[in-house]
């Protein structure tokens, strides 16, 4: 299986340690279990900054960073072994395996928290940690400072700055190292693999669940654990809503079907979309608006490129889509003014990209002072334009209502311009054809 080696996980904690004002501590928790019903568990996922951080994959752990620290500057809080709970849950690293296997300079049990970690914050300046998204950890956080605080006439020196981490972490995580560019490979391999299964799959009278069952199959076949996000398998009208995920309507001749679906491998996203007809044959309008933005796409791809900055992938779609709806008379207008009124909006209402990363909507700031992030080298987004004609849109004529089209790749900055990871499912409307010819 590819995953992020043991080395990178160190990489990260001192490069994170390095930019940390001196005297200062870092404190994140694991995600929490979450229940689904009674005593059934959703399947765990590690948070995306503690993995980063540690690769550790259990619940109920801490990581504590203190950079400079003699006895050791990452301390790892988190389950002891026990038989009983192993027997039935599965096996824990315990504190000698965290230490072993994971790295830590130092290693207690979870439940000797409340003790120890008071002294560890203790005479530190100031302590960093993802203040506001876990509202539990930010009151015992809270709690162990007021024991500090409650031993100052004994000498104890309370921390007096609180910094949130995420502004440091997530712009490490924004830029992707080898080691990561190649497992989002590997995840957008796998992903393409599904998409393809479930394009030769496609018949009419099957259901939407029918594709995302040959989705979820390649995902587990290629070692995925789960899909990065809710699979969207949208037939007909259905590919008019941006996320729907009800996926049970039936495939109908005649219809497009447009697939929104990636899997996770070692907690690193992918994110395609492929929008065919579930016959294997593009109708004249169907064509016309898939042709359009396939163009829209190309078009973005060439301004991703170091230098180049965010926004103008999505201006090039913009472009693009707006002046071939006027083409096609699904827009009436000066294609400039057009663009400057919005009026794509009725038929182009999302952006055409985000990072993507550990979240498949990634971390990583879009502006910087008030512009545009200029690109990178390192760093991965999407890049998925869609027109969308409502089924109720009483201003185009009626053979253009309800269809949907999005087309979605995945890329990340290089040197010359950008490498696309999910080339390996097709997307030109001869190549989609073929394919399903071929499968039926
Ligand atoms: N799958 C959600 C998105 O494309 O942003
Ligand atoms: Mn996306
Ligand atoms: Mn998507």
């Amino acid at each position: 299986m590819i995953h992020i080696p043991r080395a990178e996980y160190t990489r990260r904690r001192k490069a994170l340690m390095a930019q940390m004002e001196p005297n200062s501590i870092a404190i994140l928790p694991a995600a929490a279990v979450a229940i689904r019903n009674r005593d059934v568990e959703h399947v765990y996922r590690q948070d995306s900054d503690f993995q980063y951080l540690s690769g550790f994959p259990e619940p109920e752990a801490v990581i504590v960073l203190m950079p400079g620290r003699q006895h050791g500057e990452y301390v790892l809080f988190c389950r002891e072994r026990n038989a009983e709970r192993e027997l039935w849950d599965g096996l824990r690293a315990g504190t000698e395996g965290a230490i072993r296997d994971f790295g830590a300079d130092d290693a207690f049990p979870i439940t000797d928290i409340d003790d120890i970690l008071p002294g560890l914050i203790e005479g530190r300046d100031r302590v960093y940690s993802a203040m506001g998204s876990n509202a539990e950890f930010d009151r015992h956080l809270m709690e162990w400072i007021n024991v500090i605080r409650s031993k100052a006439h004994l000498g104890a020196q309370p921390p007096n700055e609180f910094v949130a981490l995420d502004h440091l972490l997530h712009d490490m995580r924004l830029y992707k190292s080898a080691a990561e560019v190649k497992v989002m490979r590997e995840a957008a391999r796998i992903s393409c693999a599904a998409h393809v299964k479930a394009m030769q799959a496609s018949r009419a009278g099957l259901h939407e669940f029918s594709l995302e069952a040959e989705l979820d199959y390649e995902f587990r076949k290629g070692g995925a654990k789960m899909p990065a996000y809710g699979s969207i398998v949208a037939a007909g009208r259905n590919s008019c809503i941006l996320h729907y995920q009800q996926n049970d309507a039936v495939l109908k001749d005649g219809d497009l079907v447009l697939i929104d679906a990636g899997c996770e491998i070692d907690c690193y996203a992918s994110d395609i979309t492929r929008t065919w007809p579930v016959n294997g044959k593009f109708s004249p309008e169907q064509k016309a608006i898939y042709e359009i933005v396939l163009a829209s796409q190309e078009a973005a791809f060439a301004e991703i490129a170091p230098n180049k900055h965010w926004n103008q992938a999505h201006e090039a779609t913009v472009r693009v889509i707006t002046s071939g709806l006027v083409e096609l008379g699904l827009l009436q207008g000066e294609v400039d003014e057009l663009i400057a009124s919005e009026a794509y909006r009725a038929f182009y209402m999302h952006r055409a990209g985000h990072w993507l990363g550990m979240d498949v909507h990634d971390v990583g700031e879009y502006k910087v002072g008030g512009e545009w992030r200029v690109l990178e080298v390192g760093m991965a987004l999407t890049v998925e334009p869609g027109i969308y004609i409502a089924p109720d849109n009483q201003t185009v004529a009626k053979k253009w209502r309800g269809i949907g089209v999005r087309i979605e790749d995945d890329v990340v900055v290089t040197k010359q311009g950008c490498e696309i990871l999910t080339g390996g499912v097709p997307k030109t409307v001869a190549d989609i054809e073929a394919l399903m010819a071929a499968a039926r």
